[in-house]
């Protein structure tokens, strides 16, 4: 696979552990271990008990049930648990794509949802989300951009790093574009449970029978350590993700899944507190884009606890957002990250007296850069 480097992971790499303030993440608050066992109730003696054995090549039948309950149709035969969904997305793609297949992708988007189809040879075509349309999916182009020779339609609403997502209607118009040339759907749900107006999207699993969800305890349930993700799809091919995952990590930790378990059991104890936070530290974002206008356009994301505002009058973010690092400690992620340069992802999931102050210093960076430095 010939990859490119992936620009967002470059930037954290350099900047993520030395921020004073962190408002760049697409996940809420993380959780602590000690956060995790009073929630979970799992005791020492729990985790003492666990002998590191070998694991199942597709998650424990424990596991696999519990996810297949929340998010599947009941059948945990279509459930594979992995090391974040960053290694589902990567199995998935790596078993279904071969070189010159046509793979519909958006833009702008999380790198692995592009950059692997490119790094597999495929023939991309790219569904374009445009901030002058508040970033809303225009189905009507989707419909031109799936042809025979379609492979799979890629895409992940609610969607980083724009927060934009779509109705179940506009979901199943999706799947419908998708059947009609007998492509797959792969729907990339790591939000799917960080929702503000509308319920959470069902998993395109259960509406789509070439239908494969991606989800993670990454974002949503602040556990981006704990390193948990999984995928729910035809069991045909978790048996050629598995053929892969041969020849790279076998299986989940043990102690990852024994975690895991914990919190799927009390999933809604985990998701609630971070859930309420980030509502809040949206409407703190709402009010910062008011009171600035001269400086940041937004559109308010629907999902995620990601905006993805224009700076108004750069071309490209980068130099402003080593600034804003540099001279006020606050962490941003550029919006060519992201292949949209004009921008930059902005996080709200963490502790609000963080975002607060987050925002102020970066109101005074743009203020002072606004006049000339
Ligand atoms: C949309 C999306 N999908 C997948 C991932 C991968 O996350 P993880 O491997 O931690 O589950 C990320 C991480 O930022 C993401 O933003």
């Amino acid at each position: 696979m010939k990859l490119r480097s992936a620009p967002l992971e470059d930037w954290l790499r350099d900047y993520y552990f030395t921020a004073e303030i962190d408002i760049s993440s697409s996940g809420v608050h993380s959780y602590s271990m000690a956060e995790l066992r009073a929630l979970t109730g799992i005791e020492h003696s729990e985790i003492d008990a666990l002998v590191f054995d070998d694991g199942y090549s597709l998650g424990t039948p424990e596991v696999r049930q519990a996810i297949a309950r929340r998010w599947g149709d009941g059948d945990p035969g279509k459930i594979m648990t992995t090391v974040g969904s960053g290694e589902a997305i990567s199995l998935v793609l790596t078993a279904l794509l071969r070189p010159g297949d046509e793979v519909v992708v958006v833009q702008p988007g999380y790198h692995s949802l592009i950059e692997l189809a490119v790094g597999l040879e495929c023939t991309t075509r790219v569904w374009r989300l445009d901030f002058e349309q508040e970033w809303r999916p225009q189905l009507d182009e989707l419909a031109d951009l799936v042809t025979e020779r379609t492979r799979a339609v890629i895409v992940n609403f609610p969607q980083n790093p724009t927060g934009v997502s779509v109705t179940e209607a506009q979901m199943r118009e999706i799947a419908g574009h998708a059947e009609r040339v007998g492509a797959y759907l792969l729907w990339d749900g790591a939000f799917s449970d960080l929702v503000y107006d509308n319920p959470p999207l069902p998993d395109i699993s259960t509406i789509y029978s070439r239908g494969i969800g991606f989800n993670t305890f990454s974002k949503a349930f602040g556990l981006p350590g704990l390193r948990f993700g999984w995928c729910l799809g035809p069991a045909d091919v978790l048996a050629d993700c598995v053929r892969i995952r041969d020849y790279t990590t076998l299986h989940t930790a043990p102690l990852v899944e024994l975690l895991a378990l914990g919190v799927l059991k009390n999933a809604d104890a985990f998701l609630e507190p971070r859930l309420k936070q980030a509502r809040a530290n949206r409407e703190i974002v709402r009010e910062w884009a008011a009171a600035t206008p001269e400086h940041v356009s937004v559109v308010l994301p629907a999902g995620g606890v990601a905006a993805f505002p224009r700076l108004n009058g750069h071309t490209d973010t980068y130099a402003f957002c080593e600034d804003l690092f540099q001279r006020r400690g606050v962490l941003v992620i550029p919006g060519s990250c992201f292949g949209a340069p004009q921008h930059v992802r902005l996080g709200f999931g963490g502790p609000t007296d963080q975002l607060v102050d987050g925002l102020e210093r970066m109101t005074d960076e743009l203020a002072k850069q606004g006049d000339g430095r």
